[in-house]
């Protein structure tokens, strides 16, 4: 592992092992204006889009990160054209056949978070249930799925799910609305990447980036691979994490 951090570069590149963040979140952005820039339609752009994926997974597992979520489907990119979203239904289900079993083979625990009960199709339901029955016993990595997935449905979900638990009003804290989120056992993201040169945050994970470093850059997601990762970590090993607290506090 050691040999690996000192032969990135030179020395002054190398990324610090102790301080690898514990949970990586990324917005996977400008799929679409990547096959558009090469004359090609926008779903190329998100075939295009599974290379860096599996980069990202392929460096995120050498690091030993144990966390991994990436944005795949809003709750808004329902207002694409049907064409494309049928694309990205389709797509993410053939994703899923085709990678489980290599995941699977490599320690990586799949898990989804989203709205299900929301006109995501039954056979993709089916999908990620499957994928997260086959992979739930594995610890290296938990690669979290964000499909149908939006922040704010998520607080209301969770207060939902809140109030027909009986809960009272005065019960009701952090702690306790953490635990009604889709994946009560995810731990805050410490770094959140977005790619294509946008700086918004576009309803993800909004209770759980709090804290979160976010990092940006004008690379479009396709073209986004291990060296970006390994930059987008360096530069998170430069931040000063204060939590609100004053330094040395
Ligand atoms: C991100 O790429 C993929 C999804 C939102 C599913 P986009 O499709 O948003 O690409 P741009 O932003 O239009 O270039
Ligand atoms: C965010 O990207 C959603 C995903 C990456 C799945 P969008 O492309 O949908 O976000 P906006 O519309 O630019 O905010
Ligand atoms: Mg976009």
């Amino acid at each position: 592992m050691a040999a690996r951090f000192g032969a990135v570069a030179d020395a002054s590149d190398a990324l610090d092992p102790t301080r690898i963040p514990r949970h990586i979140a990324c917005v996977m952005d400008g799929n679409g204006r990547w096959a558009q820039a090469r004359g090609l339609p926008r779903t190329e752009g998100h075939r295009a889009g599974e290379h860096a994926l599996f980069e990202v997974v392929d460096e995120a597992l050498e690091l030993g990160v144990e966390w991994l979520t990436v944005y795949a489907f809003s709750t808004e990119n329902w207002r694409r054209p049907r064409d494309e979203v049928r694309f990205l239904i389709d797509f993410n289900e053939d994703i899923l056949l085709r990678r489980r079993d290599e995941l699977n083979e490599r320690g990586v625990r799949i898990r989804f978070v989203g709205r299900r009960n929301w006109r995501v199709p039954r056979r993709l339901i089916r999908r990620m249930d499957e994928a997260t029955e086959l992979t739930r016993r594995n610890r290296r990595l938990t690669f979290t799925i964000a499909f149908n997935y939006g922040g704010r449905a998520e607080i209301v979900d969770a207060v939902r799910s809140l109030i027909a638990a009986g809960t009272p009003a005065d019960k009701v804290d952090e702690r306790r609305i953490a635990r009604h989120l889709y994946d009560p056992e995810m731990p805050d993201p410490d770094l959140v990447i977005r790619t294509s040169g946008e700086y918004r945050i576009s309803n993800f994970l909004l209770w759980q980036l709090a804290y979160s470093e976010l990092y940006f850059t004008e690379v479009l997601w396709p073209d986004f691979g291990r060296r970006e990762l390994v930059a987008a970590i360096r530069d998170y090993q430069q931040r000063e994490r204060r939590f609100g607290a004053v330094d040395g506090g």
